[in-house]
């Protein structure tokens, strides 16, 4: 049975590329890592990745003259692996449209928030300077309208009150590692594509696939055994 084949692209520690590469080795799901790109030398994720015998790659981005000579030699790295998906896991990047479209419907995302809302950077800070309270992940196709592709997948986390951004963080971190995989293996095993419409879900799996189940919504332990209470 071939393999689908996944990129990864990181830019710095690689906590999500380290839980997407445990995730498959703990399940026998088709699926081969072929390569962990970085735009950065120094990432200490490119270690994690080496310590899972990964190969890895870096396209340094301060070696090109702009975005666009950056992001040709990036697609070209990534090419030459012949991915089926591409998953942009912490990557710092901000990719060019002509990026987006040569892996239209294989580039995934995963934002610190529950989108559309808070797009960008500084979410958590964000989301507690607005007193709301849920936060969460994203897992979204990336095109050229920054955070703001198709979402497939989203993890739920409460807030609580005297949180700070570092908190926040630590709580969301964990359920980013369980979405993130899943959503992985959900575009992997064709259970999720991608139309002009949105994603479609309740595709056929490709052989290999069929023990595989997809949660597109993932709630905090908190958040799904409390009852919801009016707040007088
Ligand atoms: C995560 O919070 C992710 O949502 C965001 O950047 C962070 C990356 O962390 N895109 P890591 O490099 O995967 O540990």
């Amino acid at each position: 049975m071939s393999k689908k084949r996944l990129s990864i692209l990181i830019s710095g520690r690689g906590s999500n590329m380290a839980a997407v590469a445990d995730w498959f080795a703990q399940r026998a799901l088709p699926v081969e890592i072929v390569q962990v790109v970085s735009n950065r030398p120094e990432a200490a994720g490119l270690a994690a990745a080496h310590q899972r015998g990964l190969k890895t790659e870096v396209v340094d981005h301060r070696d090109y003259p702009d975005r666009l000579a950056f992001d040709e030699a990036m697609a070209q790295v990534l090419h030459q692996a012949c991915p089926d998906l591409v998953l942009m896991a912490g990557y710092m990047r901000i990719v060019s449209p002509g990026f987006c479209l040569a892996f239209a419907g294989r580039l995934l995302n995963i934002h610190p928030s529950l989108l559309p809302a808070y797009p960008g950077t500084q979410t958590h800070a964000r989301v507690l300077a607005d007193g709301v309270s849920v936060h969460g992940a994203t897992v979204h196709a990336v095109t050229a309208d920054l955070d703001q592709g198709p979402i497939l997948a989203q993890a739920v986390i409460p807030v609580h009150p005297g949180d700070t951004p570092a908190r926040l963080a630590e709580r969301l971190l964990p359920m980013e590692h369980q979405l993130y995989p899943q959503a992985a293996a959900a575009v992997l095993s064709g259970v999720a594509r991608l139309t002009p419409a949105g994603w479609q879900l309740g595709g056929t799996p490709a052989a290999g696939f069929e023990s595989f189940v997809f949660q597109s919504r993932l709630l905090h332990p908190e958040l799904s055994q409390r009852p919801i209470h009016a707040t007088h």
